[in-house]
């Protein structure tokens, strides 16, 4: 392989993209692209517009199937698996604008996450455990979910997606569009929710936000992957600052 050695390759990835070429009618999006994710890490997948960073994210759920390569989750193929079944089998996604469903309560928001469960008893246990983690969130049940602020509904979406008890949870562009508060508040609880044993799947177009909680990063650029490395290595790295940071250092 042409990338460096890095820590996730020494151990055997949660997740595996392996040679994934995609297209979309005639227009190729991604040129061999292959991404490790090691277990109880934050792998984040850094690109600018248009680079194919979102169809990643739905190549990894089976919304979008590549032309040619493979994808494993935990030792297994899940490439031509069904969406449903990958679920299943232990990866949740926080899509991109977050997609809740506006008419809905927050708690019904909840509760679609935990949908593919009949235990009410755990599904009870688990949205305690979730709303442990966002207060916030408790405190707005009954309300619309149309009606949050784009903050608190980005943190509905990450609760919803924890109650279906994922080992992977893939998040696409979890600070996009959100004030410096709640920027810090959603990355303190990516933080949160990776120590707690899940392991988390980042697509970033703010390169200093995510480099701050990623262990580890790719670079995509029109559909190929042109870096990759330790989310501290990259912080640092000149391509990096250059094309994203705008030659500064982030704190
Ligand atoms: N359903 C689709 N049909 C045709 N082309 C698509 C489709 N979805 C995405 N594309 C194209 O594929 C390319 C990659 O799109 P993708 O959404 O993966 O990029 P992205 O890196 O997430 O961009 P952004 O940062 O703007 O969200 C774009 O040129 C886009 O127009
Ligand atoms: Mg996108």
């Amino acid at each position: 392989m042409k990338a460096p050695p890095s820590e996730t390759a020494t151990r055997d990835p949660l997740l595996r993209l392996a040679g994934i070429n995609t297209f979309y009618g005639a227009v190729q999006v991604h040129f061999d692209v292959s991404i490790e994710i090691g277990a109880g890490r934050i792998v984040c997948l850094l690109g600018g517009n248009a680079s194919g960073k979102s169809t990643a994210m739905k190549v990894i759920l089976g919304l979008v199937r590549p032309r040619s390569g493979s994808i494993w989750f935990d030792g297994e193929p899940i490439h031509g698996v069904p969406t449903q079944e990958i679920i299943r089998r232990g990866i949740a996604s926080v899509p991109e604008a977050r997609r809740l469903f506006p008419a809905m309560t927050v708690r019904e928001n909840l509760l679609m996450g935990a949908y593919a469960r009949s235990d009410k008893r755990r599904v009870a246990e688990d949205q305690a455990r979730v709303l442990d983690l966002f207060p916030r969130v408790g405190e707005r049940l009954n309300q619309r979910a149309g009606t949050l602020s784009g903050g608190e509904q980005q943190m509905v979406a990450m609760a919803r997606a924890l109650m279906s008890r994922p080992r992977l949870i893939c998040m696409d562009e979890p600070t996009m569009g959100l004030s410096p508060l709640f920027v810090d508040r959603v990355l303190d609880l990516i933080s949160a929710i990776n120590r707690q044993g899940t392991t988390v799947f980042m697509v970033e177009q703010n390169a200093s936000l995510a480099l701050q909680v990623a262990h580890h990063a790719y670079v995509l650029q029109t559909g190929r992957i042109v870096l990759e490395g330790p989310a501290r290595a990259l912080l640092h790295d000149a391509r990096i600052r250059e094309a994203y940071l705008g030659g500064e250092v982030a704190a």
